[in-house]
């Protein structure tokens, strides 16, 4: 098995409850960073990377997704006709990020159904997994799913994102334990899905980002519905590791969670004051309402 990591698998099918009602058109990928798709940051951390192919689990409903990374045709020649030069390239640029393919998830039966299908994609190959509605904004340090792609390098096994979380919040997130063998690289002993706070076997939580290999198929089409009556990653991971050795990376970066409302409305803030066009009129605007409520 080569140690390059050029496969990402991207979950997209989900509903997207938590933005209702506008995820009831529109899916919760496509929701905007600023100006930019959620989903497109995320296949953009793939490709930085080192991945050049992508599968991008998508349900019913959700075609919005493959035309977001097709190209289109009448608005690139609007463009070209008004000179509108460098907004064409950007839009070009996105339709030949990578080899993008997708798989539909008939049956929205958790994360571990959606990972589960694309054992053939994957063939004999290790692979990266990105949850399509997070963003992990690594700032200067290597993308993310990158930081992962150099402990599996190294050690050739494979690799879950983890950030600590207050105590409070172990029972959203699969929780970790294991013995820290280098400052934040973990050889994980156990993963649990979602504990509540009394059985939770550590603070450290899988944060979004996976590098897996293939042998982890198998245990997925093992495992029964857990957490939540849903077919969990987590627990499949729980059975390999059982059975070779699986590594937790302390990742350096900032998850941010688009799928809730204070996560979009939170990034958003955050990544606009980011551009200098923005910065201003955005951080008056916010120092005026701070003012008006009393809060400044
Ligand atoms: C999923 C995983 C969970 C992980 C979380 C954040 O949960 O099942 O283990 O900690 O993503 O990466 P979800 O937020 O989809 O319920």
């Amino acid at each position: 098995m080569s140690k390059q990591v050029t496969k990402a698998v991207i979950p997209a099918a989900g509903f997207g409850t938590r933005m209702l009602p506008f995820t009831k058109a529109v899916p919760k990928e496509l929701i905007p960073l600023v100006d930019t798709p959620v989903l497109q940051y995320v296949v953009e951390e793939a490709v930085a990377s080192g991945a050049n192919e992508i599968l991008v689990v998508i349900s019913e409903g959700k075609d919005a997704v493959k035309n977001h990374f097709s190209p289109a045709e009448d608005l690139e020649k609007r463009l070209h006709d008004s000179g509108k030069e460098l907004l064409l390239e950007s839009m070009q640029k996105i339709n030949t990020l990578a080899d993008i393919r997708y798989v539909y998830q008939s049956e929205l039966n958790g994360l571990g159904g959606a990972v589960a299908l694309a054992g053939e994609f994957v063939g004999n190959d290790p692979f990266f997994v990105l949850l399509g509605d997070t963003v992990m904004d690594s700032a200067d340090a290597l993308p993310v799913s990158g930081q992962l792609a150099v402990l599996y390098e190294k050690y050739g096994d494979p690799v879950v994102a983890l950030a600590e979380v207050p105590l409070e919040k172990v029972s959203s997130y699969g929780i970790a334990s294991g013995s820290e063998i280098a400052q934040g690289v973990w050889l994980l002993d156990d993963l649990v899905e979602k504990p509540d706070v009394a059985s939770a076997p550590s603070r450290m939580a899988v944060s979004a980002r996976y590098l897996l290999t293939p042998d982890i198929f198998p245990e997925l089409g093992r495992i029964k519905p857990g957490k939540n009556n849903e077919m969990q990653l987590t627990d499949a991971i729980r059975e390999l590791l059982q059975k070779r050795r699986f590594y937790g990376c302390q990742v350096k970066g900032k998850r941010y969670d688009l799928g809730s409302v204070s996560g979009f409305i939170a990034a958003n803030v955050e990544f606009a004051m980011r551009r200098p066009e923005l910065q201003e009129v955005l951080g008056r605007q916010i120092l005026d309402i701070l003012k008006e409520k009393n809060i400044l």
